[in-house]
């Protein structure tokens, strides 16, 4: 095991424990190596998000076609207070994935209302988006208190710290969309484990809609997705000296149904060859050929709840938007 690094930092009121990620580069050029070498090329999108790709998302998040983000805000704008009723005491927040922490926000500043003081837990693999969210928060709001864990969620779970008050964990962003149904029971059973009974988990989720509306949230017309998509190509060249030429790829999003998921492509416009000169690797494109770079789920009340049963939790409240295109729920320990 390698040591755990603990940093103090000038502000008393941040920890930040950053748990060693030295195996990064190397797990770029693996996943890169092993998912261009699938029949169906596929390449995970964690690494969507380095600088340049962060901003892009966050320009996603603005689009007028992208109504996933601003109907989430509505909801948390309109209901924080009663979502933090739900739990009828103290709480401290963990939060996996935290980003910019703007829907968050509205919760501590919820909480607060009925708490003086709030212990809140981030836990993202940018260490750098952590301390600058965190240094922002702390600058704002005086009742808070942090423990950033720059960590993937699975190292992190483990090392979270237990306050005396029942935890309130956070997955929003309905980021829950990226895992497979196998993988969503993984990840929710392993919170699940480490939740006591007063402990809830919080998860925002996208509804299945019209596929017209799907599609254009992720195939906008400035084209900003396509260049957040085309931005994994441009990353590979960056960082591990490929020739990819993004122009010779085209950005297409598609719902299919069989799955309830829009499948994130990019696809190959000519016959074409990169080479990847830190892995000397060479591989080849059919034109029309498409590399698979996210899948975004979409549920129905029912598919979201089969998965939270499987996993060992029980929905207890569930806040939605007017329109029904968007929730967020509040999950229980299943009492057995
Ligand atoms: C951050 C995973 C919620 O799936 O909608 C946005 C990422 N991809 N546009 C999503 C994304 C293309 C986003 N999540």
């Amino acid at each position: 095991m390698e040591e755990l690094q603990v940093q103090h930092w000038p502000t008393p009121h941040l920890n930040l424990i950053e748990l060693p990620r030295s195996h990064e580069e190397r797990a770029f050029s693996q996943a890169v190596v092993d998912g261009l070498s699938k029949q169906q090329k596929t390449l995970p999108c964690r690494y969507f998000y380095d600088l340049a790709g962060s901003k892009l998302f966050e320009q996603i998040c603005e689009l007028p076609e992208y109504y996933l983000t601003r109907t989430e805000q509505k909801i948390f704008e309109d209901n924080s207070t009663d979502i933090i009723d739900a739990l009828g005491h103290e709480l401290a927040i963990v939060e996996f994935g935290s980003g910019n922490s703007i829907k968050t926000r509205l919760l501590i500043n919820a909480a607060l209302k009925r708490q003086k003081h709030l212990h809140y837990i981030p836990v993202d693999i940018s260490s750098s988006f952590l301390k600058a969210s965190s240094h922002a928060l702390l600058g704002q709001i005086d009742e808070l208190s942090i423990t950033a864990i720059a960590a993937e969620y699975a190292d992190a779970l483990p090392i979270i710290p237990a306050p005396k008050e029942p935890r309130l964990f956070l997955f929003i962003g309905s980021n829950i969309g990226n895992f497979n149904r196998a993988e969503a029971v993984s990840f929710m059973t392993k919170i699940r484990k480490r939740m006591d009974s007063k402990d809830r988990l919080l998860i925002s989720f996208d509804l299945v809609k019209a596929s017209h509306i799907l599609e254009a949230a992720y195939n906008d017309a400035a084209g900003v997705t396509a260049a957040f998509n085309k931005n994994l190509l441009a990353r590979i060249n960056r960082e591990l000296g490929a020739t990819f030429s993004i122009s010779e790829f085209d950005h297409f999003a598609p719902f299919v149904q069989e799955h309830s998921r829009i499948e994130m492509r990019l696809i190959s416009k000519c016959p074409q060859y990169v080479y990847i000169n830190n892995l000397q690797r060479e591989f080849s494109f059919e034109q029309g050929e498409y590399i698979h770079t996210e899948d975004s789920h979409k549920y129905t009340f029912q598919s979201f709840a089969e998965i939270c049963r499987a996993a060992g939790l029980e929905i207890q409240n569930q806040w939605l938007d007017k329109q029904k295109w968007f929730a967020v729920a509040l999950l229980k320990p299943r009492e057995i």
